[in-house]
């Protein structure tokens, strides 16, 4: 795509990017909201769900949270969920335990992955957090099952706190009597939705300091239609943003307006 757009605007970096530092991130309220609770489940040794729309910043939201646990005192293994078996799902973990996943059955690999949590936990005393993203692809089967990776119980507690995101969809599954064992032991929720029209405007102002702007481009008519178009998410405001920005540089307009916008939305879903 049209990169002068960049020089036309004087942005020093591709602005409404999706590599943002930790410091980068805004913090909205939502956002401490799932903060609280990804430390409280933490703290339990329970689970925690985080669902929201594709978009709405589930996976950002994740690693904020993460990024408070102390790095000498926890360790937080994270995972991006597929369709597939819960063999596949053990042989993730045990990648990210680094530890070698040859061709065993289940029960030598969780029986890997509970040594290795073990160790990490008595051992070297550096509390375990496992964060599995896009949850809501798991299948039922899986679900019935990843409860068994989080019971260490010794003091009477158990010791692997689990944090889960995905689609709405992922509660549907967990209402299934199969999935009973891991829903009894959610303690915290959160969902994020689409933001107001005044928190989309926090929001492109951010993005667009963070790019090295002073003054926003945006006029107020361009905030409504990315606000609207976007549906307050914000994947897809990116998208409409940017795609504003080039439509503006075409026209040499150094203000961003509706029209922009709508020019944008043509080529996104
Ligand atoms: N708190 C935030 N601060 C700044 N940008 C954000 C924030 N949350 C989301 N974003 C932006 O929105 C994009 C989509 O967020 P993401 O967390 O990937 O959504 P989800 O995981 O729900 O699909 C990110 O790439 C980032 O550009
Ligand atoms: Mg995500």
């Amino acid at each position: 795509m049209n990169e002068s757009y960049r020089a036309f605007f004087g942005l020093v970096k591709e602005p409404f990017g999706t590599e943002l530092s930790i410091k980068e991130i805004l913090e909205t309220p939502d956002l401490k909201g799932v903060k609280d609770r990804f430390d409280y489940a933490v703290r339990l040794g329970a689970v925690a769900l985080v669902t929201g729309e594709v978009g709405s910043g589930k996976s950002t939201a994740l690693r904020y949270a993460a990024s408070h646990l102390h790095p000498s005192a926890y360790c937080v293994f994270h995972i991006t969920a597929t369709s597939g078996s819960i063999i596949e799902l053990y042989r993730q973990l045990l990648g990210e335990l680094g530890t070698d996943t040859a061709s065993f059955s289940k029960a030598v690999l969780l029986k890997r992955i509970r040594r290795e949590i073990v160790e990490m936990v008595c051992g070297k005393k550096i509390h375990v957090v496992l964060v599995i993203d896009e949850a809501s692809l798991l299948r039922m089967e899986v679900l019935a099952e990843i409860h068994t990776l989080c019971q260490f119980e010794q003091d009477s507690k158990p010791w692997l706190p689990l944090i889960m995101a995905g689609q709405a969809n992922l509660v549907d599954k967990l209402m299934y009597r199969s999935s009973l064992p891991l829903a009894s032991r959610i303690v915290a929720r959160s969902h994020l939705e689409g933001v107001n029209r005044q928190d989309m405007e926090v929001y492109l102002k951010h993005h667009l300091a963070i790019a090295g702007v002073k003054t926003p481009f945006f006029d107020e008519t361009a905030i409504t239609a990315i606000h609207q178009g976007a549906g307050g998410l914000f994947r897809k405001a990116n998208h409409l943003a940017r795609g504003a920005l080039i439509a503006a540089a075409h026209d040499q307009s150094l203000t961003v307006s509706a029209d922009h916008v709508r020019l944008a939305a043509t080529e996104i879903f």
